[in-house]
């Protein structure tokens, strides 16, 4: 934390020329203007007037991180990229308004708090937590409109922008949800911020962010040897006259998709520090599968801001587009700034993705490779819920662990849809979760989720997997 930056103006509505407007009298550019380009997923907002004040109204709100932040993450990615580090980055697919509660947040929080505990002991190796977090309220979805016996209303776009509820009213897009978006994501932040700065993320916790685990939960169990472990290191280190600063707190990171671009571009602001253009809406944004024409506005906006991008690769992604892309968001070659978080499917990864990671290392552009396993790997059960195989998840994560090793190439991170609460909605892990127990506990409002469970399972077999490198 640390730098400021600059407030500014309100975004032009009228989308001119690219580039940046110098404010009266003043050295460095104050308004980002953003070009009429095609953009992907955006909703059918139904009062052009009413988004435009809500427009203004983001332009001026106050940004919800710095952009020193955003430096410091990216300086960590760039670590991961030269092989030093792995990332981890996990949450829901789909933030709501409703679970923006202390306990959600605090579950998600310790869940992947657990998961890098397991992987930095595991690999020993540092770990960077990132969380899909306090801003991850946009979904783009495979149909505009949804048909339930005869009623067609528009799809669920995420709690930013319409209501999960099945009628034609709730599912209008709202710009005030917009608001609402920025307002939760920032309570969140605060949350989060004060976890894990204050306390709550201390090494000397890590027992206590298991207490509550199911006493049978064989990941629980294994997690509280390791624990017992780490405690006797973190003793032997005192006694030994050292408590390093690191061991009391944590850098924690918030994610989301870049999607909704009324969201997103108001909350650019410039870094009074050096007159760059940052998000100020999360530290890593990301643009999705769906959005990532490299003469879209997602990109555009990606190659804008200075924040660290991710961008999500699907099995069929041609090589040369991903070279592009990287052309386009990364001219320079900044370390750390781009990660590609790829989601082929365990069946597709062994076939799809070496071409990519082989071009791409060839092209002298160095990235944060990332193996998102949820995304290429959903299904519909018998029952017509939405899910996920444990087993497939683990399949693209070998996959993925595989290829890089064939090729010399960093496997550097995951990117998890999970949660902290003992969900049914990814079949399989060590309690065997069957499909016609989904209907259990089903909460998402989107894609299914990783239980905590299926989270510390995936979490200890990737530090064996990365321990044996
Ligand atoms: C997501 O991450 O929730 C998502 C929609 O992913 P993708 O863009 O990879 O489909
Ligand atoms: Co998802």
């Amino acid at each position: 934390m640390g730098s400021s930056v600059t407030l500014l103006g309100v975004t032009s509505q009228l989308r001119p020329a690219p580039g940046f407007e110098s404010a009266a009298g003043s050295e460095l550019p104050t308004v980002v203007q953003w070009p009429d380009l095609p953009a992907a997923h955006q909703p059918p907002w139904p009062d052009a007037s009413a988004l435009d004040r809500v427009r203004a109204q983001l332009a001026v709100l106050p940004p919800l991180v710095f952009a020193g932040e955003c430096d410091q993450l990216r300086a960590e990615l760039a670590a991961v990229a030269s092989g030093n580090a792995f990332v981890l980055m996990g949450g829901d697919c789909a933030e709501t308004f409703a679970a923006n509660t202390a306990d959600s947040i605090r579950a998600r929080l310790k869940t992947v708090l657990q998961m890098a505990v397991v992987l930095t002991y595991g690999a020993q190796m540092p770990v960077v937590k990132v969380g899909r977090m306090a801003g991850q309220y946009f979904k783009p979805r495979s149909a505009p409109t949804e048909t339930r016996d005869g009623l067609t209303v528009n799809s669920y776009l995420g709690d930013g922008v319409n209501e999960i509820v099945f009628e034609e009213a709730a599912r209008r897009p709202d710009p005030q949800r917009l608001i609402e978006a920025y307002n939760a994501s920032s309570a969140a932040l605060n949350l989060v911020r004060a976890f894990t700065q204050g306390g709550y993320a201390d090494l000397r916790q890590v027992h206590a962010w298991n207490q509550d685990f199911v006493r049978d939960s064989p990941a629980g169990q294994r997690y509280e040897a390791w624990a017992a472990e780490i405690d006797r290191a973190l003793a032997f280190m005192q006694a030994c006259g050292a408590d390093p600063e690191e061991f009391r707190r944590v850098d924690f990171y918030a994610a989301h998709e870049a999607l909704v671009l009324d969201y997103e571009e108001p909350l650019v602001r410039i870094d009074s520090r050096t007159g760059n253009p940052y998000s100020v809406s999360g530290h890593f944004l990301w643009v999705g599968e769906r959005t990532r024409d490299p003469e879209g506005a997602h990109v555009n906006f990606a190659a804008t801001i200075n924040n660290p991008i991710g961008v999500k690769l699907g099995p069929t992604t041609d090589p040369d587009a991903a070279l592009r892309l990287l052309d386009k968001l990364n001219p320079d070659h900044i370390p750390g700034r781009i990660s590609l978080i790829t989601r082929m499917g365990a069946s597709k990864v062994r076939e799809v993705l070496p071409n990519i990671v082989e071009k791409v290392e060839a092209s002298g552009h160095q990235v944060v490779w990332v193996c998102d396993p949820m995304h290429g790997n959903t299904r519909t059960s018998s029952s017509g819920h939405k899910t996920r195989q444990f087993d497939d998840v683990i399949g693209e994560v070998r996959g993925f662990f595989d290829v890089h090793k064939a090729i010399g190439s960093h496997p550097g991170g995951m990117h998890i849809e999970l949660t902290g609460d003992d969900v049914t909605e990814c079949v399989g892990g060590t309690f065997g979760i069957e499909e016609h127990q989904l209907a259990d506990r089903y909460e998402t409002a989107c894609d299914p989720r990783l239980n905590r469970e299926q989270s510390l399972e995936l979490a200890f077999l990737v530090s064996e997997i990365l321990g044996s490198k």
